[in-house]
C-alpha cells in the first residue's frame, strides 16, 4: 500500500474568537494517498472545524497556527487565489446534507453544468453530456432524469450521491466527507459508505471522512484518527484502533457499538 501523504496537518491550533479553549489543539495527522482517512470523535471534538480548515472555510477572527500541508504546500499561507484554485478542482467536499450543496430552486442538470463551467472550458451541451456521464459511471440510474429534476424530487440518498458525482467530476485527488452518511437511512447509508470506498479504490481518490460512527470507521476506513476535545487521542491503522486500541478514550467509543467480529 502507498504510504504517502496528501495531506499533513502539523502542530495545528485553531480557535474561535468566542471560545476559551482551542477547536482543535496542537494536532498532527497524516492522510494516505490512495486511502480512506477516519475521523472519529464526540460531539464538539473539532472534527469538522479540522475539515473546513483544509479548504479555507472557517469564519472571520478564526485563528489558526501550525501547517496543513496538501501536496507538499502550506495551505495556511495559500493567497485566497490558490484556495479558490484548490477548492473543488483538487480538493472536494461533501457533507451531511447533500441540500448544503444544491440550490433547491434550480435543476441539477442545470447545477451541475455551472459547477463545471466554472472550472472547465465547456460549453453548456457538454457540461450537460459530462454531468450526464459521471452519473452514470456512479450507477444512478436514468441520469437524464436526475439532471431534469429539481432537488427535492430526489430522495436524500439520491441527492447525496449527485453530490459525490459533482464533487468527482472535476478529479479532485482528496475528498473530504463530513458525515456523509449521518443523514440517510442504514441502507442508503451504506451504499453511499461503499461508493466512497470504490472511489478511493478504483479512482484513486484519498478521503478525509469525519463521522461519530466508530462502526462505520472499522467498516471503510483504512486508518483512523480518534478525536476528542480538540485534541488527537490516538491514531494508526484500522486493525491497530479496532483490534488493538492502546487509550481508554478508543476503548470506550469501541465499547459503545455492537462487536464487529
Ligand atoms: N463557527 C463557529 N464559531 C465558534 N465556535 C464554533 C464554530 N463552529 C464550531 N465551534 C465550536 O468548536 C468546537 C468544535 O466544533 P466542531 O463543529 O468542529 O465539532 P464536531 O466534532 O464536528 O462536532 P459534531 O460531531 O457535533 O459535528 C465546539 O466547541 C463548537 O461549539
Ligand atoms: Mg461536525
Amino acid at each position: 500500500m502507498n504510504e504517502k501523504p496528501i495531506l499533513s496537518f502539523n502542530r495545528l491550533t485553531i480557535l474561535y474568537p468566542c471560545l476559551t479553549r482551542p477547536a482543535v489543539s496542537d494536532l498532527s495527522l497524516e492522510v494516505m494517498q490512495g486511502q480512506i482517512t477516519m475521523l472519529v470523535g464526540e460531539s464538539g471534538s473539532g472534527k469538522s472545524t479540522l475539515l473546513r480548515s483544509v479548504i479555507g472555510l472557517q469564519p472571520v477572527g478564526c485563528r489558526m497556527q501550525g501547517e496543513i500541508l496538501f501536496e507538499g504546500q502550506d495551505l495556511l499561507s495559500a493567497s485566497s487565489g490558490q484556495m479558490r484554485a484548490f477548492r473543488g478542482k483538487k480538493i472536494g467536499m461533501i457533507f451531511q446534507d447533500a441540500g448544503l450543496y444544491l440550490t433547491p430552486r434550480r435543476k441539477i442538470g442545470a447545477q451541475f453544468a455551472e459547477m463545471l463551467r466554472a472550472h472547465l472550458r465547456v460549453t453548456k451541451q457538454q457540461a450537460l453530456e459530462m454531468a450526464k456521464q459521471e452519473l452514470a459511471a456512479l450507477s444512478l440510474a436514468i441520469p437524464d432524469r436526475i439532471l431534469d429534476s429539481y432537488p427535492f424530487e430526489l430522495s436524500g440518498g439520491m441527492k447525496q450521491r449527485t453530490a459525490i458525482a459533482m464533487a468527482m467530476a472535476l478529479r479532485p485527488s482528496l475528498l473530504l466527507c463530513d458525515e456523509p452518511t449521518s443523514a440517510l437511512d442504514v441502507t442508503n447509508g451504506a451504499q453511499v459508505a461503499k461508493l466512497l470506498r470504490d472511489l478511493c479504490k478504483k479512482q484513486g481518490v484519498s478521503i478525509l471522512m469525519v463521522t461519530h460512527n466508530i462502526g462505520l470507521a472499522a467498516a471503510i476506513g483504512d486508518r483512523i484518527a480518534v478525536m476528542r476535545q480538540g485534541r488527537l487521542v490516538e491514531t494508526g491503522t484500522r486493525e491497530q484502533i479496532i483490534r488493538a486500541p492502546r487509550e481508554e478514550y478508543t476503548i470506550r467509543l469501541l465499547e459503545a457499538v455492537p462487536r464487529l467480529d
